[in-house]
């Protein structure tokens, strides 16, 4: 129908149109969302893009210094469950023997469930834990030791999957990973943004990683579910089999609504980075003078220390001061250049009003936590026979069944793992355990 290459255009014209639509979506676009399209012509197919989106994911590899991106409708999470499993598809072409992979142990669910859907083994990198904020800012090793690790060990992995940065926007510096053959997955949903501005982090796509996951409705303005995945200029992992793994994963509607969202605000970005990240500067150093926060990498993410910060989540509700995640010990609320000076005045205030309140009760919080180990393959452990019983007699089973809640922001329980007392302890302290799971868990029959 329209010739012209460019998405947000054609998305506006079939908007202008005084359209008889016979198709999907059946609300004819006859509603409060006139963009809600599908794949007309002048569209093009989100599976086999060959105009109007590939033009788009031609603009994003441009922008990002990739290979090849893909457009993503699912979330990062399809984009982390593809990358894994692009991964395998990679082996099995090459005819070669299916090793364990190594992950850092707070990867996003995503990563274990294409864990699941591949077969892979598993073999788990342990977290750095900092004690004063109850958080995971990373690995255990450092990049250095993890590189000494890998030296004489590289080939006993069929990859290597890392969270950078954190949740809470801890980045570690993986240039000293770039020797590495072994294809490394990052997941750096929490990331994106890093690539407007001189004053933030290095993206992987300029370092070091063969697929790259970025998650824009975390990190730019886009809306929720919008993602984009990358296969870097330097990937030993061919795009073909990161795009036969999509295929196979993403859903056959795509929202148009979302494409368009991903491709304006990158636009925006591009173009207006300097000023918006000025704004976030200045209101992150406005809550900085008013509060303890921890030192991070990001001013998008701020990482508040409180010994009540549990209390503090609800006080700030009672506000109408939403955060984004919450520990025993810290609060991180995420920064945006959609903020105003208003927002942040509010915030400050009710900082400073709790602080003067005497309510002091430490949640509680565990002296030491070691995760369980793997003893069978996740893929084998979740499709077991299973049964369920209480969390509290489920000491020496195998868990049978992913769950993973905020906090900490990724699994807590991995199928195949082994329960310890550990896991039990912490489990009897989790909120969204308790409320949603009801102590109930799933272990190998
Ligand atoms: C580190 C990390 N990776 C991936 C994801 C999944 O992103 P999405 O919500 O875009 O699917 C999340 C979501 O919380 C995350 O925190």
């Amino acid at each position: 129908m329209f010739s012209d290459k460019d998405l947000i255009k054609n998305i506006y014209l079939y908007s202008k149109l005084n359209r008889v639509p016979f198709h999907t979506p059946m609300h004819l676009g006859r509603t409060d969302y006139p963009n809600d399209l599908s794949e007309l012509s002048g569209l093009d197919n989100l599976q086999y893009p060959s105009s109007t989106l590939k033009n788009a994911e031609e603009y994003l590899s441009e922008i990002f210094s990739a290979k090849k991106s893909f457009l993503l409708t699912n979330g990062a999470s399809i984009g982390l469950q593809a990358a894994i499993l692009a991964l395998k598809f990679y082996y099995s072409q090459s005819n070669l023997e299916l090793k364990p992979l190594l992950v850092a142990r707070n990867v996003h669910k995503s990563v274990v469930s294409g864990i699941i859907l591949a077969g892979f083994d598993v073999e788990w990198l342990e977290l750095n834990y900092d004690n004063n904020l109850d958080l995971y800012t990373g690995l255990k090793l450092s990049v250095a030791e993890l590189k000494d690790f890998l030296s004489s060990r590289e080939d006993d992995y069929a990859g290597l999957v890392l969270t950078n940065p954190s949740y809470d926007g801890f980045y570690s510096d993986l240039n000293s990973l770039k020797s590495l053959t072994l294809p490394l997955i990052i997941d750096e949903a929490h990331g994106t943004h890093y690539y407007f501005s001189g004053d933030l982090p290095q993206g992987a796509l300029k370092t070091v990683g063969d697929i790259v996951i970025h998650s824009l409705h975390k990190t730019l303005g886009a809306l929720t579910q919008s993602a984009v995945a990358h296969i870097s200029m330097h990937s030993k992992i061919p795009a073909s089999c990161y795009e036969a793994a999509l295929r196979l994963l993403q859903t056959t509607s795509p929202s148009y609504l979302i494409l368009k969202s991903i491709l304006e605000s990158v636009q925006y970005y591009a173009q207006e980075a300097k000023e918006l990240y000025l704004r976030v500067k200045a209101f992150q150093e406005k809550i900085s003078t008013n509060c303890l926060i921890a030192n991070n990498d990001d001013y998008f993410r701020i990482v508040i220390q409180n010994a009540t910060a549990e209390e503090l989540d609800v006080f700030l509700e009672k506000k109408n001061i939403f955060i984004e995640k919450k520990s025993s010990k810290s609060i991180t609320i995420f920064l945006s250049p959609y903020h105003n000076e208003k927002d942040i005045d509010l915030l400050n205030a009710a900082l400073t009003e709790f602080h003067a309140t005497n309510l002091r009760v430490a949640s509680p919080v565990l002296d030491f936590f070691s995760f369980p180990d793997q003893t069978l393959n996740p893929q084998l452990a979740y499709f077991h026979p299973f049964r369920e019983l209480p969390y509290q007699e489920s000491l020496g089973e195998i868990c049978a069944e992913l769950f993973a809640p905020c906090p900490p922001g990724f699994p807590l329980l991995v199928p195949g793992q082994k329960i310890n007392s550990s896991i039990i302890e912490k489990l009897g302290i989790c909120d969204d355990f308790l409320r949603y799971k009801r102590g109930i868990i799933r272990v190998v029959e």
